[in-house]
């Protein structure tokens, strides 16, 4: 199965001269899905979890079916302000301003072996911060997936972590 025929490309979205590659049809197309989720449990099991991550919002889609595959929890990286609780902030700077995401405390064990999940790696600056943060509170990251990279933006270079994806584009 093709999955990159079961991405929607969204011209000038969210902003003119952007082309946006939505993943609303793959979730929407159940053998498409199904397919999705077996490749990364393959990609993923290589990395030999503890524990799953996934990153607000849309890695929750791709961490959660993962967890159950995998007979694994995972946890939330969430923006700042979301989770209840004691948490552990990790700031990190943008184009314009800095952005924080957060840990729930005592989620991630100090030496637990942790996989990051997300939908798509562009800059990579939002994955790049997701492994900080699981650093911060110990945990040791084996490597990260995403299901599309758009492999012209060199997000990989940023990374000091093995990491996959299912569809790249290159332009
Ligand atoms: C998108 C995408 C990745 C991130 C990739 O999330 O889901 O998480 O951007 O970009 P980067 O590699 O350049 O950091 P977005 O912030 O749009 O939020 P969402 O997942 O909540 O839709
Ligand atoms: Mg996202």
């Amino acid at each position: 199965m093709d999955l990159k025929q079961h991405i929607r490309e969204v011209p000038d979205f969210p902003k003119p001269g952007i082309l946006f590659y939505d993943v609303s049809t793959l979730l929407a197309h159940p053998q498409a899905w199904k397919a999705t989720v077996e490749r990364l449990k393959d990609l993923v099991s290589a990395y030999k979890p503890d524990v799953l991550a996934g990153i607000e919002s849309r890695g929750f889609l791709v961490a959660a079916p993962l967890a159950l595959e995998l007979g694994l929890g995972f946890h939330m990286v969430r923006k700042k302000g979301k989770l209840p609780g004691k948490t552990i902030p990790y700031t990190y700077d943008l184009e314009y301003g800095t952005d924080t995401i957060e840990v729930q405390d005592g989620a991630i064990e100090p030496g637990q072996r942790v996989v990051i999940l997300d939908d798509l790696l562009a800059t990579g600056g939002t994955l790049a911060a997701a492994v900080e943060l699981v650093r911060k509170v110990g945990g040791e990251v084996t490597g990260a997936a995403s299901i599309m990279e758009l492999t012209f933006l060199k997000g990989r270079e940023r990374l000091d972590i093995p990491f996959s994806s299912l569809i790249a584009y290159d332009d």
